[in-house]
């Protein structure tokens, strides 16, 4: 059972700036909250409670302004600063004594899912025992990411960082479940051309031992890209649509912790105090 996971949050969001000068891309807005409580949902979801949450270095205040500690919402966080990023497996490296001895699940702070299955898709991943998860979904550019090509069971057959050559159209998202074998893997790995080490071949290094398997977010479900302004535009569009349509919200925290039993009224109060006079306050008070 994984009980711990990461958020790696860094990255210079170049692709974003000016947006990204002075504030980290995951805490602007996807609509009406910032990006990284997308991933956090997503892994409190899955009933992960123990996170650790790796900011780049001087901007941890900024984070402990939105999301202090964990309390509120029954979970524990804990921040990391990273010196500069040094590709995705830094996270097992960097999170090492986090990690302990346990198995460990990976999100991307800038991933967005949504789908009716996702939970238990979710709770069913964090059964992984030995070897790694990975989770795909079908899109149309995959050279934008790293893609995996699938047999039969969804077996892996081959997995590529951005391909310029066809290989398959399933992205492999930034969701990850890894045992704890994750963490000398990813010390062994050695930087790319771009100079940085890098996820793919570390999930590599299970596929090579067979400890490899895959799981496919259907149509059914969506991953969504916040890359770039317009895919910023477009997420923020999406979760509008759902959330004016149906009247629920996507990703507050506060509801899932509640309904999870992990928080009580009285969490919600102190909430609605910290945010203050704002929609989504008001949406807490429709909770209790
Ligand atoms: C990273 C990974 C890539 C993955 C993607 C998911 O790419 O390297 O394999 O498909 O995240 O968001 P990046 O966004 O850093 O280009």
């Amino acid at each position: 059972m994984i009980k711990k996971g990461i958020i790696l949050s860094g990255g210079k969001g170049t692709r974003m700036s000016p947006l990204t000068k002075a504030v980290n891309k995951q805490l602007l807005p996807i609509y009406d909250k910032p990006l990284i409580f997308y991933p956090l949902s997503i892994l409190m979801l899955a009933n992960i409670k123990d996170i650790l949450i790796i900011v780049n270095k001087g901007q941890l205040n900024q984070y402990k302004k939105i999301i202090p500690n964990g309390d509120n919402l029954g979970i524990k966080i804990t921040y990391k600063e990273q010196a500069s990023p040094r590709g995705l497996p830094d996270a097992f490296i960097l999170g090492e004594k986090f990690i302990d001895k346990e198995n460990v699940a990976l999100i991307l702070g800038d991933n967005f899912f949504y789908g009716q299955s996702l939970t238990d898709q979710l709770l069913n991943n964090t059964k992984l025992k030995k070897g790694a998860k990975i989770i795909l979904h079908k899109v149309i550019k995959p050279e934008l990411y790293g893609v995996a090509k699938v047999g039969y069971k969804n077996k892996v057959i081959m997995i590529k960082e951005k391909p310029k050559k066809y290989l398959s159209d399933l992205a492999i998202t930034g969701l990850y479940f890894f045992d704890n074998k994750v963490i000398d893997y990813a010390k062994k790995l050695k930087p790319s051309k771009r100079g940085e080490i890098e996820i793919v071949d570390l999930i590599n290094k299970y596929k090579k031992n067979n400890k490899l398997s895959a799981d496919i977010i259907g149509r059914g479900g969506a991953w969504l890209d916040t890359g770039s302004i317009e895919d910023f535009y477009k997420t923020s569009a999406f979760v509008s649509a759902i959330e004016n349509r149906q009247g629920f919200k996507i990703a507050c925290l506060e509801e899932i912790a509640l309904n999870k039993k992990w928080i009580s009224k009285k969490n919600i109060i102190n909430s609605i105090k910290f945010y203050g006079n704002c929609d989504y306050s008001n949406y807490l008070k429709k909770l209790i």
